[in-house]
């Protein structure tokens, strides 16, 4: 397995909209392995192939990431879906998100409580299930990566601009910052980190 570099915005590629997976091969299995690892390493609950650079219909999830059970870390329970799409949607959940290709910031979403989504599998078994709370607000923020869409997108217009400039000088502030410890590197100083 390997780690695999997470895109950020505003990296022109999250905003692609992937393409159905018509074969069911190895490297869509060695896709999900490597997207699962990383997902696991980045500390996320979900992720999807664009934020990845790939452009397939896949989405790996799990949401029990993160949480303990008795002191510990809770057992993986890692899920794969290919091509998922939503059949018909209920209700209405307001959470608070956050995603691996938005650093540092989070914000109010409203979606859907409870899904009806429908997908395949690695082997490309086709399968219906409904997904409620957590898990149906994680599969509609990733089937909205697969459409080139994040979640800063549903915020109201003059909030997304303000965010959306904010997270850009906050990017470039930290490749100034990296493009400095190259700097001192060279110059054969001790490297400092690009983040406090
Ligand atoms: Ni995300």
């Amino acid at each position: 397995m390997a780690i695999l570099t997470v895109h950020r915005f505003p990296d022109p590629v999250l905003k692609q909209r992937a393409k159905p997976v018509t074969t069911f091969d190895k490297t869509l299995k060695k896709l999900s392995d490597d997207m699962l690892e990383t997902m696991y390493l980045e500390g996320g609950i979900g992720l999807a192939a664009v934020q990845v650079a790939d452009l397939r219909r896949l989405v790996v999830m799990d949401l029990k990431n993160g949480e303990e059970k008795n002191g510990k870390p809770a057992p993986h329970e890692p899920r794969v879906l290919v091509n998922p799409e939503i059949l018909q949607a209920k209700g209405e959940i307001v959470t608070e998100e956050g995603c691996l290709s938005v650093t540092d910031f989070r914000a109010e979403v409203k979606r859907a409580e409870r899904v009806e989504v429908a997908y395949q599998t690695l082997t490309g078994e086709s399968k219906r299930e409904w997904m409620e709370e957590i898990g149906a607000v994680c599969i509609q923020h990733e089937i909205d990566h697969l459409n080139g869409k994040l979640f800063i997108d549903h915020l109201p217009l003059l909030k997304r601009e303000m965010v959306k400039k904010r997270l850009i000088k906050m990017q470039r502030a930290d490749q100034e910052a990296l493009r400095d410890d190259v700097r001192i590197a060279k110059r054969g100083e001790p490297q400092r980190k690009a983040k406090a």
